[in-house]
């Protein structure tokens, strides 16, 4: 049973919750409403009435189709109800049964899907009455195939367009009226569609069955001979008249005798042309053409014959010039006609020797029965030869990967007179209703009990008994019966009739036989029928006498030779073949063609035998419901299950459906196909009593379930897509945020490093000399320099700048002091100072009593000899200058260390430190002491009294910082969004993701068709071995390409807000990235932020110079002097200080960028202690690798427009991001018409982005920040 395919995919299936529901259709209410139900298996009652009640009611309102689960039922209409439109058709491409209502382009559909899907071959078996529609139906599953099997190759077109054409060829010569159907089939054909792996019809070849020859010579009244007759005797052309004696159908006898000569709907003219079109489409050369209807022409001018009878009853040639015109048509002695249809040839055999040849006259009914032998076999040699010349021209053009057949069979005949013509066609129909039971009801049935799947039998009538009443050997069926009556007296039709009538007694053990004399009924699956026995001998012998083949030997018409070249070997004893024989062999041969397919039904059903569209013959519908038994096919249906395959396959189907069964596309299940399907089943989350699991098979309870899978099975390809996508994406998100990551770390800590050097610097110098601060110790802290942002832009740092007339002097070091302040007659006092030191001089600032500030001294760096400090914590220091009026400042600075690692850089220690327990400085001219003494009793700092400063005991010299505090991983950005990566970025635990099964070989992995396959030269799928290591390392990478770096100008001044960039008229940025919502990230002076695109123009690329290489760091100067004083405690210099690079490395496990999340701004930019952009943060930049940016999908946009001049009101700002010799032609016969992606450092210019608030105690105060920060 065929099932189709994959349900709807129209719609993307929206996440639950957000859902909307759909918003009603208003055309909705225009569709027609479907009347009764689709699929019968659905009936409440399940009887022939109910049955016959839904077919009524659908057929009454149009609706020819319905559904018996897969089987299709179809009620001829008998009116065009236009349904086979183009349109139409096309609705129901891609759509699986359920989707859409029925119809025979589903049953096309299904049966195309599932040969692509499960590369097997596909038949569609139509069945019914004569009458019924199977004819129409095939033709619409052609037209279907041929519209949808796409192909663009002209080969593909041409096989598309012969297939098709095939049908009225065929039917002028396979089809005529009857009684029953104006165009009735009277052979049976099987049509094979061949298809490449692509499922393109690369070609196709038709089987013939059981041409009804016997029309030829003679209808019953009211039906014609085969159309083509007409055809050609009404619309030949003049010329064909001329070369054939051609008139008219009602001057031949074989035309005229059942004086019927229109057919209602048919037109003979237009159909002739129609039939020459066919014959052009499908190869037929002039010549072939040509003979084909000197044949037609020999046929009917045999017709033509008469006999008259002698005195002595034998018979004579009435007209010899209709015989004189036979000869000419067949290229042969016309003398040997005439002889050949009134005599015989007898050979008398002794012993099996070969005796005496005798002429033997003919009577006129022998000649008569002689000569329509001879018409009869000519037709039926020449349609045969038309089949196989048709086959020629469809034979495929490429190797064959699976075929589609489409069964059209003349459907059951019961006649008042029924013969053996009758027999065989009941016959084949018998065989067909048998593969229908077998298949639908029998081994379906068997199939459950075999596979163990719990089941309830259903009765069904099985005509297996009347398939072995007819073909049977043991004990002899009829066939067996009229080959033996016919072997006993062959020489004398009627005792062979006779001898037959007796056999047939033998057969009426049988309850499906009745013998009746010169009769036998046999009761047929869809009704009894009465034989009469009369001529079946003969019709089963079905031989031309010798005479007739000789005539035909004697022909120089190449053709006719042709037609005839299959003749017996006289001299052979064996029995040539019956015509019993041969449809048998040829029934069974289609049986078996059938069952190797996967078989799609179509049972077509006549509602009235008067072609009427308003005719509902309950009674005879009631009789087809019966015998094609439908209430069992429902009972079946509606109990079993709907698919079933064998693990091997449904595992080669659906295994990726399930991650135990797959992992990239690959097979990987280790276990058996069994376990393989049910693992898949159970993982695809299908409900249990939706499937069940056989010994050797699965099945599937509905349809739905298995449209379903094939609806998974659609959308994994889609999401493997879409992941591969993304995950390439997200790759080079990653690898792009990361190199911007890794440089801005570089960057920040390059900058720390900087100030890590300051301050390790200034601690050796002091180290084990300087009682320490408590809080000093607590942390490592950044000796930043520039407290007061002199070189920033902060208020008090730029009037600093202006007062002490810096220009673009960098600052070192700024700070807030106090300094001692001597008055006469008066003890020394402390007052604030700024303190700022440039590479040339120590500036003190003082505030003046109106706020105005005066630079109080400028002592330049030179002048500078030592720099005294106590060996106490206080806070003191003197700089020792050369002689001068003011003399030494003394000052007040908890910056006190850095203040001398400072100084002692700018100098390359040029001076000297004196540590002691006094200070020894020039107050004016005079040299003087301060001296320091120990008090417990001073609660916070030390305090100055008369030359004493009296300080608290500190930690000792000793002591050492304690390292920076450890940063808590923080919460780190995650680098992509993608699914692929985990939020934060990849794991650092590899093992953590899915270990990569190996691939599996796929189990019986099936090659549809091997031979066709190889010939293809397309190895059959197979499922690679696991990927094995590649022993040798891969190449390096390629040197990193120099980045291309955008640049763009501020066409507009811009004011930007938090997390925005402020941008100056002509100020020139560097692009990061490229927000879809008109805002861009941007970066100007190492700052980043987010600026309108619209205020941006791009400024044309330049050629990058070279940059310089980087200059070693300069040697450490030699480590500065100490002097010792009377009270110098420590005489030993401190050795150049070597910085460990590990003190100043960041911490191995920590990560990037989140070390300090609270004080990075939001978009990640530079840190606070951020160096300005230097000569090395440009070398840094250039190391940026190519396309470090993360590519954005606005890269391919057009360029916003640009303002040919700026106007005076800027552009309004997005809402931020986020040859032959031939005897003479005798005259023509009148035709009677008878019958019808470490030194001292260098100190580089330090610049701060704001302005400290307050200087307490700054060293604690940032150690606290810092610790605050990281607990965050
Ligand atoms: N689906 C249909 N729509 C409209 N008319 C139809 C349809 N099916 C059949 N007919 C009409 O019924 C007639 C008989 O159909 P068709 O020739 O297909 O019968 P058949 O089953 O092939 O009979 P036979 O066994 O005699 O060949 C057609 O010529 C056509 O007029
Ligand atoms: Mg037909």
């Amino acid at each position: 049973m065929a099932i189709s395919k994959k349900a709807g995919k129209k719609t993307a299936v929206k996440s639950a919750g957000t859902a909307k529901v759909a918003k009603a259709d208003w055309k909705e209410g225009f569709k027609k409403k479907q009347v009764g139900v689709s699929d019968m298996t659905l009936l409440t009652t399940i009887s022939n009435d109910s049955i016959n009640d839904n077919l009524q009611k659908r057929w009454t309102n149009g609706e020819i189709y319905t559904y018996i689960g897969g089987v299709l039922i179809s009620v001829n209409p008998f009116r065009d109800l236009g349904i086979y439109t183009d349109e139409t058709l096309h609705k129901y491409k891609g759509k699986n049964r359920l989707e859409v209502p029925p119809h025979v382009f589903s049953i096309a559909e299904s049966a195309y899907y599932n040969m692509n899907a499960y590369h097997e071959n596909q038949c569609v078996i139509i069945s019914g009455e004569s009458g019924a529609g199977k004819t129409e139906a095939a033709k619409r599953i052609m037209q279907y195939i041929a519209a949808v099997s796409g192909g663009v190759d002209n080969s593909i077109q041409e096989i598309k367009e012969m297939v098709l054409a095939t049908n009225p060829l065929l039917e002028s010569f396979g089809c005529a009226k009857t009684l029953r159907n104006n165009n009735s089939s009277r052979h049976g054909k099987y049509l094979e569609i061949m298809f490449n792996d692509k499922g393109e019809p690369i070609g196709a070849q038709i089987t013939n069955y059981l041409l009804e020859k016997g029309r030829v010579v003679g209808q019953i009244e009211n039906e014609r001979n085969f159309h083509i007759f007409y055809q050609f005797t009404k619309a030949a052309s003049e010329d064909q008249r001329e070369q054939f004696g051609l008139q008219g159908p009602e001057s031949y006898a074989y035309t005229s005798m059942s004086n019927c000569f229109e057919v209602q709907d048919i037109d003979d003219s237009k159909d002739y042309a129609d039939t020459l079109n066919a014959m052009k489409i499908i190869g037929l050369s002039n010549q072939e053409q040509n003979e084909i209807f000197r044949m037609l022409a020999v046929i009917l001018w045999l017709g033509n014959v008469q006999f008259a009878e002698m005195d002595d009853g034998n018979a004579t040639i009435a007209d010899t010039g209709v015989t004189d015109f036979i000869g000419y048509l067949m290229e042969v002695d016309s003398a040997m006609v005439q002889k050949v249809l009134t005599s015989k040839v007898v050979e008398t055999q002794r012993g099996g020797r070969r005796g005496s040849v005798y002429d033997v006259p003919l009577n006129p009914a022998q000649a008569t029965a002689g000569r329509d032998a001879l018409a009869k076999a000519i037709y039926n040699n020449l349609f045969e030869w038309i089949v196989a010349r048709i086959n020629v021209s469809m034979k495929a053009r490429s190797a064959t990967a699976q075929v589609i057949g489409i069964l059209d069979i003349f459907g059951f005949e019961i006649f008042e007179d029924n013969s053996f013509e009758q027999l065989c066609i009941n016959y084949v129909n018998e065989k067909l209703q048998q593969i229908f039971i077998e298949l639908t009801l029998k081994t379906e049935q068997e199939e459950y009990v075999r596979e163990q799947i719990k089941w309830t039998p259903i009765n069904y009538f099985n005509n297996k008994i009347v398939c072995d009443l007819i073909e049977e050997r043991k004990p002899p069926g009829i066939f067996a019966a009229l080959n033996d009556a016919c072997a006993t007296a062959h020489a004398d039709p009627a005792a062979a009739d006779n001898s037959f009538v007796q056999r047939t007694a033998m057969l009426s053990s049988n309850a499906h036989f009745e013998s009746r004399g010169a009769q036998f009924l046999v009761r047929h699956y869809a009704g009894d029928v009465m034989y009469n026995i009369a001529g079946m001998t003969d019709k089963n012998k079905d031989a031309l006498v010798k005479d007739l083949f000789d005539l035909v030997g004697s022909s120089s018409n190449q053709f006719l030779q042709t037609l005839f070249s299959d003749r017996p070997d006289p001299s052979s004893k064996k029995r040539p073949p019956t015509a019993g024989d041969r449809i048998k062999v040829s029934a069974g041969a289609l049986v078996d063609n059938l069952m190797r397919a996967q078989p799609s039904y179509i049972r077509t059903i006549k509602p009235n035998q008067n072609r009427s569209a308003t005719e509902y013959d309950t009674k005879a519908i009631l009789h087809q419901i019966k015998y094609l038994g439908l209430q069992e096919n429902i009972r079946v249906r509606r109990a079993g299950f709907a698919y079933r395959n064998s693990f091997d396959k449904m595992v080669e189907r659906f295994y990726l459906l399930s991650p135990s069964t797959s992992y990239a596309g690959e097979y990987t299940w280790q276990g058996d196909a069994k376990s393989g399907c049910e693992r898949i089943l159970k993982d695809t989350g299908i409900a249990k009593d939706e499937w069940q699991m056989g010994v050797t098979k699965a099945f599937i309870k509905n349809p739905e379930t298995l449209f379903a899978l094939e609806t998974m099975r659609d959308r994994y390809w889609h999401s493997m897509a879409a992941r591969i996508q993304r995950a390439w994406r997200n790759y080079w998100r990653y690898k792009n945020e990361c190199a911007r990551r890794i440089q801005k770390f570089w960057k920040n800590n390059k900058d720390a490093l900087e100030y890590a050097k300051v301050r390790d610097y200034g601690h050796q110098v002091l180290a084990g000399r300087k009682e320490r601060r408590r809080y000093s110790l607590l942390s490592y802290r950044r000796f930043l320099g520039d407290y007061l942002d002199v070189n920033g832009k902060s208020i008090i740092g730029s009037d600093l700048r202006s007062i002490c007339s810096l220009g673009a002097e960098q600052v070192t070091f700024s700070s807030k002091v106090q300094i001692l302040v001597h008055k006469a007659f008066r003890s020394s006092k402390c007052s604030p100072r700024f303190l700022v030191v440039t590479a040339k001089a120590v500036y003190i600032v003082k505030t003046l009593e109106k706020g105005s500030q005066i630079v109080e001294r400028k002592i330049p760096l030179i002048t500078i000899k030592s720099i005294s400090m106590s060996n106490l914590r206080d806070d003191w220091l003197a700089l020792n200058c050369n002689a001068s009026e003011e003399g030494d400042p003394v000052l007040h600075c908890y910056f006190k260390t850095e203040l001398t690692a400072n100084l002692l850089t700018l100098t390359q220690a040029g001076m000297n430190v004196l540590i002691g327990p006094t200070i020894e400085y020039a107050k004016k001219k005079d040299k003087t002491q301060i001296k320091f003494v120990k008090d417990e009793t001073i609660a916070k700092d030390d305090v100055y009294k008369s030359h004493t400063v009296h300080v608290p005991s500190g930690e000792p010299p000793s002591s050492t910082s304690r390292p920076a505090a450890k940063r808590k991983p923080g919460i780190v950005r995650p680098i992509t969004q993608g699914r692929l990566l985990r939020a934060g970025g990849p794991s650092n635990k590899p093992n953590a993701s899915r270990p990569k099964p190996a691939a599996q070989p796929m189990p019986g992995r099936s090659v549809p068709s091997a031979t066709v396959k190889s010939a293809l030269g397309s190895a059959p799928r197979s499922v690679p071995p696991p990927p094995t290591r590649n022993p040798v390392p891969p190449p390096p990478p390629p040197p990193l390409k120099e980045p291309d770096v955008e640049l763009y100008k501020a066409k507009f001044a811009f004011e930007g807000q938090e997390g925005e960039i402020s941008l100056k008229k002509d100020d020139v940025v560097e692009l990061i990235e490229k927000d879809d919502n008109g805002w861009w990230l941007v970066k100007k002076d190492e700052q980043e932020g987010w600026a309108p695109n619209n205020y941006l123009e791009l400024v044309p690329p330049k050629t990058k110079a070279v940059p310089a290489a980087r200059l070693p760091p300069p040697r450490p100067p030699p480590p500065p002097a100490i002097v010792a004083t009377s009270t110098s405690v420590s005489t030993s210099r401190p050795t150049a200080p070597v910085i460990s690079v590990k003190s100043v490395s960041a911490d191995a496990s920590a990560k990037p960028v989140a070390v300090f999340p609270g004080l990075a701004p939001s978009n990640g930019s530079a840190a606070p202690w951020k160096k300005p952009i230097s000569a090395s943060a440009n070398e840094s930049l250039n190391t940026t690798p190519a396309n470090s940016r993360p590519s954005s999908s606005l890269a391919s946009k057009p360029p916003p427009p640009v303002a040919a001049k700026p106007k005076p009101v800027p552009p309004p700002v997005a809402s931020k991001p986020n040859g032959g010799k031939l005897p003479a032609k005798p005259p023509i016969p009148t035709a009677p018409r008878p019958g019808a992606g470490a030194a001292p450092p260098k100190i580089s210019t330090v610049s701060k982005p704001s302005a400290p608030t307050g200087q307490l105690d700054l060293a604690a105060a940032f150690a606290k920040r810092a610790q605050r920060v990281a607990d965050d």
